[in-house]
């Protein structure tokens, strides 16, 4: 597939360009910074910028697509990463203009090209527990996708708001536009330079509902998704099957959910993030979920 990858060359982002690019993928990375990878297209692109965005995702993506003298190629799929990643790194309003209007550039840009596939990326800040003033605790667990999404801080709302547009994008297209609520990013070097930490305070762990996703696990989940048509819109949780603390399931419990409704069963290191629709309908299948043994 020719896909336009956008924020490519960031944390998350280069493991999924990687992975497409050993896949056998045309990866262009739209980002305003480069990313250094020797089979990856850049272009520098603002994204808030709608004429920008318009531009390069109807644009040749390297030299060799002059040769054919068929005309710029249209893009297979969009891969939407880009975004200020969380709170506290720019004012709140910039962190919502940024990812807000990024968004709706892409996905209108989308409608209006006919690309048919969009992975976007949404986040489990989402669930209103990650950034709240104080202690949220979830409604219930495990966390699934018909949890509310009432957050309190500007990236969640931007995110939120994010899903509502791209669902209405897809009413209108019909297009399929699938949205990763992407838990906490790990990459393979920061187990052991933090994980040790989360098991001597697995309290470390409770705004990200005790959950991770790894990187290469990420990727594979866009992977997913490229090779599953029909689902229209969906939003996905997208986290490892284990948790990211060293005690059980029972013992978080006890700890910090004393009182939160159990939707059912947990196994004993089981992610409170439930994975269960990932697995189901696009056959995600996590496979660095090893932290305990590697460690
Ligand atoms: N890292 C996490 O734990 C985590 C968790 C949940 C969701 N997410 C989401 O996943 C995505 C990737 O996160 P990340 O950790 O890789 O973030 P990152 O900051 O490492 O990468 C984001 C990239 O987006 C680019 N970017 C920002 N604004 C842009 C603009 N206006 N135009 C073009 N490019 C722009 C940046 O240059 C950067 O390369 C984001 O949407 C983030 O909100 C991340």
């Amino acid at each position: 597939m020719r896909i336009f990858m956008t924020g490519g060359s960031g944390k998350a982002g280069r493991y999924t360009v990687d992975h497409l690019i050993s896949l056998g993928h045309q990866v262009t990375n739209a980002d305003l910074v480069p990313l250094d990878h020797p089979e990856v297209h850049n272009i520098k692109v603002d994204l808030t910028d709608a004429g920008q965005v318009l531009n390069a995702l109807h644009a040749y993506a390297d030299f060799h697509e002059l040769e054919p003298g068929t005309g710029v190629p249209r893009y297979d799929a969009i891969v939407h990463f880009a975004a200020v990643p969380r709170i506290l790194l720019v004012p709140d309003n910039e962190t919502y203009r940024v990812n807000v209007l990024s968004t709706y550039n892409v996905l209108d840009a989308a409608a209006k090209y006919g690309i048919r596939k969009v992975i976007f990326a949404s986040s489990e800040t989402t669930y209103g527990v990650c950034f709240a003033d104080g202690e949220v605790k979830p409604e219930y667990i495990p966390v699934d996708e018909e949890h509310p999404t009432v957050p309190q801080d500007s990236y969640a709302m931007s995110k939120v708001v994010n899903e509502v547009t791209a669902k209405s994008f897809q009413a209108r297209t019909g297009a399929d536009i699938y949205g990763f609520r992407i838990n906490n990013v790990i990459e393979p070097h920061e187990y052991a330079e933090n994980f040790p930490a989360f098991v001597k305070d697995p309290a470390l762990r409770r705004r990200n509902i005790f959950a991770y996703i790894d990187a290469r696990d990420l990727a594979q989940m866009v992977e997913c998704c490229l090779n599953t048509d029909g689902l229209g819109y969906q939003v996905f949780n997208v986290s490892n099957d284990d948790s990211s603390v060293g005690i059980t399931s029972a013992e978080v419990i006890e700890r910090f959910y004393q009182g939160v409704p159990q939707k059912r069963d947990l196994g004993t290191y089981e992610t409170f993030y439930a994975n269960d629709k990932a697995k189901r309908l696009v056959g995600f299948s996590p496979k660095h979920g090893t932290w305990r043994s590697e460690i």
